[in-house]
């Protein structure tokens, strides 16, 4: 729900495509799901530095993590994931606006959030990752 009116969209000098060009990269989200324990914050961590190593600006966006700052006001229950993923689906938005590969490495169980976040974003700068762990392996 939106509690503010009377609020404009400031337009940047600047525009994504410029910061990509400047940066010489494309920028996107992966957006990591999967079952808790599956090895998507060891996989994300791994590929963040990998991408920096190849001198492309990437960040991880992790779960707990941002529970500690940005989402400390929400728990589990089904309404506050929710809102959880839609705040990190902003965040990631803003990120791939300022020219970043952003990875992010939430359970995000569910497909209509990703699909919200996904939605949000424009096409192919949402690329799903499903760590697909078997269930003996975890
Ligand atoms: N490819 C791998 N091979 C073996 N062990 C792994 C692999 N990837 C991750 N692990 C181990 O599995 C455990 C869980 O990994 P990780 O913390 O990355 O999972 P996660 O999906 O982020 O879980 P959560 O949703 O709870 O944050 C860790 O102890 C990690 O070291
Ligand atoms: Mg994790």
């Amino acid at each position: 729900m939106v509690k503010s009116d009377n609020i404009t969209w400031h337009q940047s000098q600047v525009s994504k495509a410029e910061r990509q060009a400047l940066n010489h990269h494309k920028s996107v989200v992966l957006w990591f799901t999967g079952l808790s324990g599956s090895g998507k914050s060891t996989i994300a961590k791994a590929v963040e530095k990998a991408l920096f190593d190849q001198q492309v600006g990437s960040y991880v966006l992790d779960g707990d993590n941002m529970r500690f700052g940005l989402n400390k006001n929400l728990g589990f229950s089904a309404e506050d994931r929710e809102e959880n993923i839609r705040r990190i689906g902003e965040v990631a938005k803003l990120f791939v606006d300022a020219g970043v590969i952003t990875l992010t490495a939430f359970i995000s169980p569910y497909r209509a959030d990703r699909d919200k976040v996904r939605a949000n974003l424009e096409v192919d700068e949402f690329i799903e990752v499903f760590v697909d762990t078997p269930l003996e392996v975890l």
